[in-house]
């Protein structure tokens, strides 16, 4: 949630001359903004505007309140001169500009981040996510107060059942100082077949953001659409990014870094398998899942990781398992699947992380498995047992 808030900073930026002639224009994103002689580049150097005070200054909604930093050496904020679309809506942009004496100006616009699914992020905003956690968790353990979200307000909107997902945005709502609310979609509205668009426009003018776990992608995907908040997905039938950006955090704190990491997955081309894959491409690692026939990942994953070097599928979960580092897996039957489990529980056995197949991985493998997990299914328990802290 704070990093959706953080990279709401980026756009393009234009270096403009007496306040009309646009000298340069480059895209940027938040902290990574650098004027040199060649022009906006990400490299060191040059602008600096504190958006604590832009915050202030433009009283707007887009989650810049975290004081992160787009450097100007220069100058600083002198104004923000345009809002398009209405403030908040999809489209909304803010143009600012940075002066600095000479009539040079830096022009910026702020645009609303969501976290829909892992193939919106690029591999920065990833790995900005991942800093920005571990300095939170750090914070935390410290005894440093964090409340960056005071006076904020999260709905979550539930449509499924969940145990850590909850607790977990619950809680982190409640450190970083804001609230979180507790939506079940059975009684709301939605339940009984209000349309999205009008949730979504609703909900927007009550609260800061919106998390949703639900079926569809494109519920999700529409309430980004018609709202006007930062929209969290807590799990899909397509993906599950926020379990696999903590996955990765894990693995990082474990490991020391992710890239050249090798991951596979043994089991259902489902949300947590498509997260995995495009998670663990974009942050350098190779992976190697193995699944049956008929339950293979979906095609627009498969095509984003076909161009991956690093990328493999296979039916077979030894070969998946070769020289891992870590292994995921996930239940064979997923919430909505209950009416499939015996068909499934056929289909997927073999497909199991137990001894022998923790034998071909390195031997200090990871196993992790985003839960509930089936004990004697698609793990087994004394492997569980073995891995259950990490
Ligand atoms: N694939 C599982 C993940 C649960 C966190 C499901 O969708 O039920």
């Amino acid at each position: 949630l704070l990093r959706s808030d953080t990279t709401a900073l980026r756009g393009t930026a234009a270096v403009v001359g007496d306040r009309s002639h646009v000298l340069d224009q480059g895209d940027f994103q938040a902290g990574s903004l650098q004027r040199t002689d060649s022009g906006l580049t990400a490299s060191a150097g040059a602008l600096d505007v504190d958006f604590n005070s832009l915050h202030a200054m433009l009283d707007c909604n887009l989650g810049c309140g975290l004081g992160s930093r787009l450097g100007c050496e220069r100058g600083a904020l002198t104004a923000a001169t345009e809002v398009q679309g209405a403030r908040g809506a999809p489209g909304h942009c803010i143009t600012l500009q940075v002066g600095d004496g000479n009539n040079s100006i830096v022009e910026g616009r702020l645009d609303m981040k969501h976290l829909l699914k892992l193939l919106d992020l690029t591999t920065e905003e990833i790995e900005e996510i991942l800093n920005l956690a571990d300095q939170l968790k750090y914070e935390l353990k410290h005894g440093i107060e964090h409340h960056h979200l005071k006076g904020k307000t999260l709905g979550m909107i539930f449509a499924k059942a969940s145990t850590r997902t909850r607790v977990s945005f619950e809680t982190g709502m409640y450190q970083l100082g804001g609230y979180p609310m507790y939506l079940s979609a059975n009684d709301m509205q939605i339940g009984r077949g209000e349309p999205i668009e009008d949730t979504a426009r609703v909900l927007s003018r009550y609260l800061d953001g919106i998390m949703i776990r639900t079926f569809e992608q494109k519920q999700v995907e529409d309430l980004a659409k018609y709202g006007s908040i930062p929209i969290i997905n807590a799990l899909t039938d397509f993906a599950h990014p926020c379990q696999v950006l903590a996955d990765l955090m894990t693995i990082r704190e474990r490991k020391g870094a992710l890239e050249g990491l090798k991951a596979c997955y043994i089991g259902d081309g489902n949300n947590m398998m498509h997260s995995i894959i495009v998670g663990c491409l974009k942050m350098g690692m190779s992976i190697s899942v193995a699944c049956p026939e008929g339950y293979r990942p979906d095609k627009e994953v498969l095509e984003f990781a076909s161009q991956y070097e690093g990328f493999e599928m296979t039916d077979s979960p030894a070969t998946a398992a070769k020289d891992a580092d870590v292994l995921f897996t996930d239940v064979w039957a997923s919430m909505g699947q209950e009416g499939e489990a015996a068909e499934r529980r056929k289909a997927f056995e073999g497909y199991q992380i137990n001894a022998e197949l923790m034998k071909l991985a390195k031997p200090d493998a990871m196993v992790q498995h985003c839960l509930p997990a089936h004990r004697g299914e698609e793990i087994t328990a004394d492997v569980f047992e073995a891995h259950a802290d990490e």
